[in-house]
């Protein structure tokens, strides 16, 4: 039975330790595997694009992704169910968007930073299988996101100007438009 975590909001110190690697053994065991199920259920009840694990109070290099017409973010790409473990990312080129972020641990701001177009990834999936893949674009920013989360970075790090921090009801009134085209 998976159950609703809570999740830690800007602040809090476990958002800014790196978290701790897993063997596969660890990985397979009952209660990460719990841990899993539970990390996907509060991503998907809070309708996150992502949720990592030190989102949730467990300092481990998890990560959930998902985004299913998600109604935050109604102009994004959907990507299926993706759990990432260990991941490392690499970027494939130098080439950097501007794109608007939020977070479920930094309650009601939004703010444009820079994400690379397109990064090669390493990790494994929750059995422990290796996953090696290239993902773009806002994709490719959802996975730059949750694996800060991991490092111990918030995207308000990244925020250049914080003339762009804005409210989410005033994002869809003023800036979802330029992003939505
Ligand atoms: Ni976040």
């Amino acid at each position: 039975m998976e159950r609703i975590l809570n999740i830690a909001q800007v602040g809090a110190p476990v958002l800014r330790k790196p978290t701790k690697r897993l063997s596969k053994k660890e990985l397979l065991s009952d209660s990460v595997q719990e841990f899993i199920d539970d990390l996907i259920q509060t991503m998907r009840a809070a309708n996150g694009a992502g949720l990592a694990a030190n989102q949730v109070h467990q300092s481990l290099r998890i990560c959930a992704i998902e985004v299913n017409c998600n109604p935050r973010y109604p102009y994004r790409p959907n990507i299926p169910l993706t759990v990432l473990v260990n991941p490392d990312l690499t970027p494939v080129s130098e080439l950097m968007f501007e794109n608007y972020e939020g977070c479920l641990s930094v309650p009601n701001i939004r703010g444009k930073v820079n994400r690379f177009c397109e990064i090669s990834v390493k990790a494994m999936d929750r059995l422990g299988n290796p996953i090696s893949t290239v993902v773009k674009g806002m994709t490719a920013a959802t996975y730059q996101h949750e694996v800060d989360h991991l490092d111990g970075k918030l995207f308000l790090d990244l925020v250049k100007d914080s003339k762009s921090l804005v409210t989410w009801d005033n994002f869809e009134r003023y800036h979802q438009k330029e992003v939505a085209s």
